[in-house]
């Protein structure tokens, strides 16, 4: 937390106060500084940083904020452990100042660090990456099968690095990802680069994706010491304890094909409404969803295929943080949207054990194809005297 206290003296009220204003809605407590003569006093101003610094990596748990850019970047084959350390070493130091709201070494542009919108910096390693170093995966690392659903492109797959900026600010995110391809330039070039979106309604609660859908109700909390055994690599992962294993899956949506569903078709699809995210058997989004229960028929409420059926039955859990894209339209007018769907997780079997499930039959299939796929080991987080990934290398 030091960092953020430090960052809020040097600029001041004022300052920190233009930087909540750029958070929009998504801004938890933003409304806080207001308070004229005869209003409330004004209160703490709102946090415009993340701590960079801690057991865990920054940009996992917590509220997700409106903006993602995930970079895979390849290593050239020149690249040994000891550069590697070295390369690591630099993008840490760089993420540690950026996400602060201070200038990377040799920014060229130091006032665009200035506002870093709640500015996180994330860093993976590819399970290639790391046996070609002779690294240590965990035992809860592991690459994908290929499910019957896949439709993948090399273009949005895998790579040896994974660099994820998300943040409030298109400017403080453009600005990170700018001088952290910078510093990669001389041992990397990049294999894909996603931009992903949320919007979080303006009273609070759970975004909607591209196609209307209440998305991430049913989802742990690590941050609120809720499900973390389900993320955190545990201790027999070693140096990497701490860490998680992160899912990438670039999820095409066919919005004529969506279209063409009543609202009703609509919400068997999921199994639960879209107009409030209530599962089809309850009132309220955060009401269980009860599989038991049936109609006058006989038939499930929740259809056989519906997605949360499918997902629930796989009987675990996995933290979900997707983003929506829109790379379109295209000339003739087409959309091209979707999800960068995000998972994190202690073990690649949970991920696996539910996407089989939704491979085998989930009405959702008709709609949303995966059409890029990656998996990324992420290291815990470090202190102000170490670096990402340090572990690894002791
Ligand atoms: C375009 C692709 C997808 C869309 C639009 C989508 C949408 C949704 C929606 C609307 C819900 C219900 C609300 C919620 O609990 O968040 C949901 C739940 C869920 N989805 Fe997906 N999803 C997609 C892909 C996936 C994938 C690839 C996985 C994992 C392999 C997955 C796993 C889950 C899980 C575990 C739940 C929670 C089930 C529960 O416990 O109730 N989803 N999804």
């Amino acid at each position: 937390m030091e960092p953020q206290r430090k960052r809020l003296n040097r600029r001041g009220l004022l300052g920190a106060a233009g930087g909540v204003a750029a958070l929009g809605a998504a801004g938890a407590g933003a409304a806080a500084l207001a308070g004229g003569p005869d209003g409330p006093a004004p209160e703490a101003a709102p946090a415009t940083t993340v701590p960079f610094h801690g057991a865990h990596q920054a940009g996992i748990t917590g509220d997700a904020p409106s903006r993602t850019v995930l970079l895979s970047l390849d290593l050239g084959e020149e690249v040994d452990a000891d550069r590697f350390a070295a390369v690591m070493r630099l993008l840490t130091d760089d993420a540690a100042r950026l996400t602060q709201g201070e200038a990377a070494l040799a920014d060229a542009d130091p006032e665009l660090a200035a506002e870093p919108a709640l500015l996180t910096v994330t860093f993976g390693f590819g399970l290639g990456l790391l046996e070609r170093l002779g690294l240590p995966a965990p035992p809860g690392a592991g690459p994908l099968p290929a499910f019957s659903v896949d439709r993948l492109e090399e273009a949005w797959s895998g790579g040896d690095l994974l660099v994820q900026v998300c943040g409030e600010g298109d400017l403080a995110v453009s600005h990170a990802i700018r001088m952290l391809v910078k510093d990669s330039r001389s041992f990397a070039t990049v294999r894909w680069a996603q931009r992903g979106f949320r919007q979080r309604p303006a009273g609070g609660g759970t975004p909607r994706n591209v196609l209307g859908q209440v998305d991430g109700t049913s989802n742990p909390d690590p941050s609120t010491g809720d499900g973390g055994e389900a993320v955190w690599l545990g201790e027999d992962a070693g140096p990497l304890a701490g860490g998680t294993v992160m899912v990438v899956r670039r999820m095409r949506t066919d919005l004529d094909e969506w279209d063409k569903l009543d609202a009703v078709g609509k919400d068997r699809v999921i199994g639960r409404r879209v107009s409030d995210g209530a599962p089809l058997t309850g009132e309220r989004e955060d009401d269980p969803v009860d599989l038991e229960a049936r109609e006058d028929s006989g038939l499930p409420v929740i259809p056989a295929g519906a997605h949360v059926r499918r997902a629930i039955d796989a009987g675990t859990t996995i933290l979900r943080r997707s983003y929506n894209y829109d790379d379109g339209p295209g000339p003739a007018g087409e959309s091209d949207t979707g999800l960068v769907f995000v998972s994190y997780q202690a073990d690649i079997g949970q991920f696996i054990a539910i996407q089989e499930r939704l491979a085998e039959s989930d009405l959702l299939n008709d709609y949303a194809v995966p059409i890029g796929s990656a998996v990324f080991v992420l290291p815990p987080g470090c202190d102000e005297d170490g670096w990402i990934g340090q572990g690894l290398f002791d």
